[in-house]
């Protein structure tokens, strides 16, 4: 639960600079994005023309200054009215660069995150076992929240600003070269200090955004437990945690305010410094008669949309450096492998359902020096009935997570119909199998629709037979709204004997060759566990089965049953057979059961 098995947050991926490689890898988006190359250019066309407009305002400006001198109220009225069409224009350029971009952005995302879950619903279990789910959520959307940004504005704006400085700079040479060589000693003091500058701030925010993330961990966790939460009184021990991550926030966060709060002053200082140093030497040259009054005015808010453009440019550099940081880290999703690489090229299926297990060794691959099955032998043939029981941790769900493919047995192979298991397609095996797992998760939605997730073109009919074989059919009925009754998220509406009907009746539907049992301790009242069990009894007939027991009735029953301790099959036999062992493990368990 959230207050145990606390799990350091997996470290963020090494900070990298915005180095040729980080670029490449960010460039791997692009992909994504050349479907709407065509929008893209369009929008740039608009950015082009816009940032063209600004420019043409100070330009302008001048000119209307200059006319001061001349008596022409004609021409002064002319060019005041050409500087409204000019901002006319750059109004309408600016709504469609800022609605093209959109566009471009909203289905770009669209698909980066449709192939971001594609990908990662797709990933091997081993993935989301070394994983807190919190985080993998939290991190994808805060991310892509980041890349959002990034795409609506910042992209464009850093390009404006790129157009501002360069068209601005050309046209300030053409207006005077010896004020533009005052000028440009200047810059590279701010560029220099804007690059140290972002170095720090990009650190800080990288920083200050793992930190959210951990803290969304924390909110996620608890709310999917907030059962245990309360049931162990931990609200407390729970905000005292959550308290000191947000408070670790805010120190991160004022840390890298200060830095920009200093970058920004000194972007502003440098901003003033050079507007004064412009005017002064700009009023000695217009004195010597170098320059007009009109082009000093002009050539000033030229500096002016120059200088603002450094400013801002710096700030949307380490807008840029996040959004290569978040595009890092939901790459390194696109970098894991997934469960299936290799698409088996066979058309196998499961025929008859038989299992074998061919001296198996397995550990989890996460905790590799553990074994956790030794050297197991065992055979199921189909049809049969088959219980696997064993102390807390034997390895019995294990077993069941090996013949489902989750994993793959480091030592010897698991056959199904005597072929091997790797040869299936994970499609076609999977396919020919249902499980009932431990722990029934049922997805938010209608009871209806958690049913038909066993087979989604099942026909009305034989939603309502599956129920009805699995003894839920008069609780569901008993709801006022039937099959369409919500279950929430993680159905805890209904009980657990009621989700596991559920359960059943999905495998029902699916009607496998192999059926897994992972049978909940949860002590059922004796009636659901008669009607659990009449379910059971009902799902097993005709098929391979593998029922991880607890219940005395199941096993009793079973054809034959199987005895793990720490990852061994030390006993197996019927019940009978194991029952007469006196010293045997299976007595020893089942005594303990009757109590
Ligand atoms: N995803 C995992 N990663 C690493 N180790 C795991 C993982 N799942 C289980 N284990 C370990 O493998 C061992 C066997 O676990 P398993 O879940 O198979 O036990 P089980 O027999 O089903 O127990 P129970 O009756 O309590 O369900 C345990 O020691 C457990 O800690
Ligand atoms: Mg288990």
């Amino acid at each position: 639960m959230a207050a145990f098995g606390r799990r350091k947050t997996k470290e963020d991926s090494p900070k990298k600079k915005i180095s040729k490689e980080a670029l490449k890898k960010t460039l791997r988006l692009f992909k994504y994005v050349k479907p709407y190359m065509g929008t893209f250019i369009i929008g740039l066309v608009f950015l082009f023309l816009s940032s063209l407009a600004s420019m043409v305002f100070p330009y302008l400006t001048g000119m209307l200054v200059d006319a001061a001198d001349t008596d022409l109220l004609e021409k002064i009225n002319q060019i005041a009215l050409l500087l409204l069409g000019v901002f006319f224009l750059n109004a309408v350029f600016s709504f469609f660069r800022i609605y093209t971009f959109a566009i471009v952005t909203q289905k770009t995302l669209a698909s980066l995150r449709q192939a971001t879950y594609n990908q990662l619903i797709r990933l091997k279990m081993q993935f989301f076992s070394e994983r807190r789910v919190g985080e993998l959520n939290s991190r994808i959307s805060s991310d892509i929240a980041l890349l959002q940004e990034t795409f609506t504005t910042t992209i464009a704006e850093f390009l404006r600003q790129i157009l501002i400085i360069f068209i601005g700079v050309a046209l300030l040479a053409y207006l005077s070269i010896k004020l533009t060589l005052l000028m440009l000693a200047l810059v590279p003091v701010v560029v220099i200090v804007a690059v140290i500058f972002g170095k720090k701030i990009r650190g800080l925010s990288k920083e200050a955004q793992n930190q959210v993330a951990d803290s969304n961990v924390i909110v996620e966790e608890t709310l999917q437990g907030i059962a245990t939460v309360k049931a162990f009184v931990n609200e407390s021990f729970e905000y005292m945690r959550y308290k000191k991550k947000t408070e670790e926030i805010i120190g991160i966060s004022l840390k890298g305010a200060i830095w920009r709060g200093a970058f920004a002053s000194f972007i502003i200082f440098c901003l003033f410094g050079s507007i004064v140093a412009v005017i002064w030497y700009g009023v000695i040259l217009v004195q010597g008669n170098e320059m007009s009054i009109g082009d000093l005015f002009t050539f000033i808010l030229y500096s002016v949309f120059v200088g603002a453009s450094l400013g801002g440019i710096a700030d949307l550099y380490s807008q840029l450096q996040k959004a290569v940081g978040a595009t890092e880290n939901l790459l390194e999703i696109f970098d894991e492998e997934r469960e299936e690489e290799q698409i088996i090229n066979t058309k196998l299926t499961v025929d008859k359902g038989e299992i074998k297990f061919q001296d198996v060794d397995f550990a989890y691959p996460n905790r590799a020096d553990i074994p956790v099955l030794k050297n197991l032998n065992f055979s199921i043939k189909a049809g049969q009935q088959v219980a696997l029981v064993g102390p807390s941790g034997a390895g019995k769900s294990t077993i069941t997570s090996l013949i489902l493919k989750f994993y793959t047995a480091q030592k010897g192979e698991v056959l199904i119909d005597g072929i091997n298991i790797m040869d299936y397609g994970l499609e076609n095996l999977r396919s020919s199998m249902a499980i009932v797992p431990q722990d029934v998760i049922l997805f938010g939605g209608s009871i209806y629709d958690n049913i038909l997730y066993g087979k989604p073109n099942a026909t009305k009919e034989e939603v309502q037979k599956a129920a009805k074989k699995a003894n839920a059919y008069d609780f569901i009925q008993g709801f006022p709204e039937g099959f369409q009754t919500l279950v929430g998220e993680r159905g805890v509406q209904l009980s657990g004997g009621q989700r596991q009907r559920i359960a059943i009746a999905r495998a029902i539907l699916k009607d496998p060759k192999i059926l897994i049992l992972d049978e909940a301790t949860s002590s059922l009242d004796s009636q659901s566990e008669q009607l659990v069990q009449q379910a059971l009894d009902e799902l097993m007939k005709g098929r391979t089965s593998l029922v991880i027991a607890h219940r005395l009735s199941t096993i009793q029953k079973a054809d034959h049953i199987l005895v793990l301790k720490d990852g061994e099959l030390v006993e197996s036999g019927t019940h009978e057979e194991l029952n007469n062992k006196e010293e045997g493990l299976y007595k020893n368990l089942k005594e303990l059961q009757m109590g």
